[in-house]
C-alpha cells in the first residue's frame, strides 16, 4: 500500500519558552521588544486557514514552546474543526509532563508529538537547556505519549535532539534511553548558526566528522533494536553504509527558514533557506531524500579564496588601504590567510571590520590580524535602523556585542594593531557612545571613524551642520578618541570639490579618511542565511571603486564540494583544512 504524504505546514507560535537552550536559533529574539513573544490566536488562525486552501492537511506547531500558550488547546481543537487531520507539537515537555494536560491535549485533538532531548541524563540535557527538571518532564511527556500507544488514541512521538559539543560523544547511550522508553522515531541535527544565535551556537557547534562518527552506531543499534533515526540537515549520503537504519521518507519540507521575516505568508513556503545543492547532487541517487548541504559546512578554504579573488581582482586599482568586511564565518587561520594575501597584494593598510559578532573574536582573532599584517580592527556599530535589512540590527542594534570585544580589547590590547569605531553620523549612536563600555576606551588610542551621511541616507545634501554638531560633541567623549574621520572611501567628484567646505566648518576638527577600499566580497546569495548579514544591501556588487564603477561578482558557493561529488572524504577532507591553528571554537 502506497504511504499517504501529509503535507504539513509549520507554524511558529511565538518565541516565549521556559528553556534556555545555549544553541537555540531563536534566543536573541526573545530580547526584542517588539518580536512577538506570543504570535496572536487570531493571526495563528488565519494562518491555518491559509494552508488548509493551500494544500496541508498536518499543521504542526512550534516555538518557543506551543504548550505554554493560554490557547494552546483552543488552537489544537481549531485545527481539527477546520479540518487538518493531523495536528503536532515540537515541545520540550514541560507541559506535557502532566499526565492531566497531556490527556487534554489529546482530547482535543493532537495526533503526534515531537519532544527535544539533548543528552541520555539530566545534567547533560539540562547543562544544554539551562532549565533544572527539564530532562525528568521531558522523560515523562514520552512516556505519556508511549502509554497512549494501543489505544484508540495513539500519539505518534519522535524525538528531537541537536548534536552539539556536550553530547556528540553520548548518542548511543541517548538512543538506548530512548528506545528503552519505547521511542521508535529520533531525529538528529546539527546545531544551526543564525543571525540570533551565531555566537553561541558556534562555541557548541561540532564538525561534521564527529557527528557522523557519533550517529553511525545509533543508526545501527536502531536497525538491531527497532527504531528509526532521522537526520536534519546532514546530507544522508554521508551515512551510505547504512542507509537502511535512515528514515528517509519525509525530507521535503523546509525545517528551518530564515527567521528574518515580517509576514511568513508573503514567502513562498516552497522556498528552503540555509542550505546549499551542489551540481553533483543532481545524479545522486538519494537527492529525493536529502535536505541538502547546510550552510555552515562552508569551507574555510572557500571562504579564503572568494576573499582572495576579491583581492586580486582590486589590487590593480592600485589603492593603499583596504577594508575587509564580511570576514564573521572566519576562522582564525584563514582570517590570517586573508589579511596575509592582502599585504601581498600591495595594500599597505589593512582594516578588517566586525559587528562583533564573529567567529575569531578574541586573543586568537587578534594574533591571526595582527601577524597577517593588519593595521586595524574597525567596530562597526549599527545603530537601530527601520530601514535595515536585518531584522536583529534594526531592533537591537549590536551594543552589547561591541562592547564585549572593546572590555576584551582592554584586556589584551594587542600591540601593533590599532583600534577604530565606525559609526552613522546620528542622534541615535549617543547612548553607545557615551556608554560606561565605550568609556572604558579612555587611555587607549582609539579613532572614531564616521560614515559619510549622504551615503548611507541617500540623499545628496551634505548636511554639514549635522556633521559639525556630531563632531564638536564627539571631541568631548570622555573616551577621547585620538581623532575623529570622515570615512569617505573612494570620493566621488562633488565630494572632493565639497570636504574642503566640511573641514572649515568642522574647524579642523574632523579628520577625512578617502583611500579606503571596501573588498568586494558577494555574500547575497538570499539562500545564504548566516551569511547575508554582512553586507545586506550590495547585491554582489561593489561597494566602491574608483570612478563608481560596479563590479559584478560571482556570488560565494561552496566550490571545494562544488565540482565534486559529496562523499564523506570530501567533506571531511575540507573539513580537515578548515581548522585553524584555534582549531573550531571551544565551548
Ligand atoms: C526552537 S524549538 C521550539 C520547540 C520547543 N520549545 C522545543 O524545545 O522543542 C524547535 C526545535 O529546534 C531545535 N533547535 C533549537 N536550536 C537549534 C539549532 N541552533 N540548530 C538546530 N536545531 C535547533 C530544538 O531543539 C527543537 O527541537
Amino acid at each position: 500500500m502506497a504511504a499517504i504524504h501529509y503535507r504539513t505546514l509549520t507554524i511558529e507560535t511565538g518565541v516565549w519558552c521556559g528553556n534556555r537552550c545555549s544553541f537555540c536559533y531563536q534566543q536573541a529574539y526573545r530580547a526584542l521588544p517588539d518580536y512577538p513573544r506570543l504570535v496572536p490566536g487570531e493571526e495563528i488562525r488565519r494562518r491555518m486557514q491559509w494552508g488548509l486552501s493551500h494544500g496541508y492537511d498536518e499543521v504542526s506547531f512550534t516555538g518557543g514552546e506551543p504548550t505554554i500558550r493560554p490557547d494552546f488547546l483552543d488552537l489544537i481543537r481549531a485545527a481539527r474543526e477546520m479540518g487538518y487531520r493531523r495536528v503536532a507539537v515540537t515541545t520540550n515537555g514541560s507541559r506535557l509532563s502532566d499526565p492531566t494536560f497531556f490527556a487534554q491535549a489529546v482530547e482535543a485533538g493532537l495526533t503526534s508529538m515531537g519532544v527535544s532531548i539533548h543528552g541520555p541524563d539530566a545534567a547533560t540535557h539540562e547543562g544544554a537547556t539551562g532549565r533544572q527538571g527539564s530532562f525528568g518532564r521531558a522523560l515523562r511527556a514520552i512516556h505519556h505519549a508511549v502509554a497512549t500507544h494501543g489505544t484508540l488514541r495513539p500519539v505518534r512521538l519522535n524525538t528531537f535532539t541537536v548534536v552539539h559539543r556536550g553530547n556528540v560523544g553520548r548518542l548511543l547511550e541517548l538512543a538506548r534511553v530512548l528506545a528503552g522508553l519505547g521511542v521508535r522515531l529520533l531525529v538528529f541535527q546539527p546545531a544551526i548558526l543564525g543571525k540570533s544565535n551565531f555566537r553561541e551556537a558556534s562555541r557548541v557547534q561540532v564538525g561534521i566528522e564527529e557527528i557522523v562518527e557519533g550517529l553511525r552506531p545509533v543508526i545501527l543499534e536502531g536497525m538491531e533494536r527497532d527504531f528509526r533515526v532521522k537526520l536534519f540537515n546532514l546530507p544522508p549520503c554521508l551515512f551510505r553504509d547504512v542507509l537502511e537504519g535512515l528514515d528517509l521518507d519525509s525530507y521535503r519540507e523546509a525545517t528551518f527558514r530564515e527567521h528574518d521575516q515580517d509576514a511568513p505568508l508573503q514567502n513562498d513556503p516552497d522556498q528552503e533557506t540555509g542550505s546549499v545543492e551542489t551540481p553533483a547532487c543532481a545524479s545522486c541517487d538519494v537527492r529525493s531524500t536529502c535536505p541538502r548541504i547546510h550552510v555552515t559546512l562552508l569551507p574555510q578554504e572557500d571562504l579564503a579564496a572568494h576573499f582572495e579573488e576579491s583581492l586580486l581582482s582590486i589590487a590593480a586599482w592600485d589603492h593603499p588601504q583596504v577594508w575587509l568586511s564580511g570576514t564573521d564565518l572566519m576562522r582564525p587561520a584563514t582570517l590570517y590567510r586573508v589579511v596575509r594575501k592582502a599585504r601581498l597584494n600591495g595594500f599597505e593598510e589593512v582594516l578588517v571590520t566586525t559587528g562583533g559578532t564573529s567567529l575569531w573574536d578574541g586573543r586568537a582573532g587578534w594574533i591571526a590580524m595582527r601577524q597577517g599584517g593588519a593595521s586595524r580592527l574597525v567596530l562597526v556599530h549599527h545603530a537601530r535602523d527601520p530601514r535595515s535589512s536585518d531584522r536583529m540590527i534594526c531592533h537591537a542594534g549590536n551594543d552589547a556585542n561591541l562592547l564585549e570585544l572593546v572590555g576584551r580589547w582592554r584586556q589584551e590590547a594587542p600591540e601593533g594593531l590599532g583600534l577604530g569605531v565606525l559609526v552613522p553620523v546620528s542622534e541615535n549612536e549617543w547612548p553607545f557612545l557615551e556608554s560606561e563600555g565605550i568609556r572604558g576606551l579612555e587611555g587607549i588610542e582609539w579613532d572614531l571613524l564616521l560614515r559619510a551621511p549622504w551615503r548611507t541616507e541617500g540623499r545628496p545634501a551634505l548636511q554639514v551642520r549635522r556633521i559639525r554638531d556630531f563632531v564638536a560633541r564627539a571631541r568631548r567623549l570622555p573616551s577621547r578618541p585620538r581623532s575623529v574621520v570622515l570615512h569617505v572611501p573612494w570620493p566621488r567628484r562633488w565630494e572632493a570639490a565639497a570636504l574642503p567646505g566640511v573641514a572649515i566648518w568642522t574647524r579642523g576638527r574632523l579628520r577625512f579618511d578617502l583611500a579606503g577600499t571596501v573588498l568586494p566580497t558577494a555574500f547575497v546569495e538570499p539562500r545564504y542565511s548566516v551569511l547575508n548579514w554582512s553586507l545586506p544591501h550590495l547585491g554582489g556588487q561593489v561597494l566602491c571603486s574608483p570612478g563608481d564603477r560596479r563590479v559584478p561578482l560571482r556570488p560565494l558557493l561552496a566550490r571545494s564540494i562544488q565540482v565534486q561529488g559529496i562523499t564523506r572524504e570530501t567533506l571531511f577532507r575540507v573539513r580537515r583544512r578548515d581548522d585553524g591553528p584555534g582549531g573550531p571554537a571551544g565551548p
